[in-house]
């Protein structure tokens, strides 16, 4: 028996079709995204902000954050969580590009994990040398 699960990847838009740092609503049944064009990547989380509900692909990008129209709170397009405004988080949605169309798989949308990558202090703890 083979373990591996098929994602279903769903065809959303041609290259294009979405202006750079701008979002647009896509909609698979009761999936809906919010999809980005960062320039050099796409983009997708839950059209529904964690506060309330606003449509995220209705606000405005900054970096790889999108600011929620309603009342302004900031949420990570890479893992979905707000970095101010409060607290919460929408899921992400696994994006990719395939011969200049963009592909959503509405099906894999998944909470991240919201603590920083990489390493979480550049604080050195003063050690006495010695001596
Ligand atoms: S609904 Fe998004 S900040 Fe309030």
């Amino acid at each position: 028996m083979n373990d591996t699960k098929q994602i279903k990847w769903f065809r959303v838009a041609p290259v294009g079709a979405i202006p750079e740092k701008e979002g647009r609503r896509v909609q698979y049944g009761q999936h809906t995204a919010a999809l980005f064009n960062l320039g050099e990547e796409y983009l997708a989380v839950e059209n529904q902000c964690p506060h309330k509900g606003g449509p995220l692909a209705d606000g405005i990008v900054a970096g790889k954050n999108v600011f929620c129209p309603l009342h302004n709170w900031k949420i990570s397009l890479e893992n979905g969580c707000a970095l101010s405004g409060g607290t919460g988080q929408v899921k992400v949605f696994p994006v990719k590009v395939v011969q200049n169309e963009i592909y959503l798989a509405f099906e894999e949308a998944q909470f991240q994990s919201c603590e920083p990558s990489g390493p979480t202090s550049d604080i050195q703890v003063a050690k006495d040398m010695g001596g």
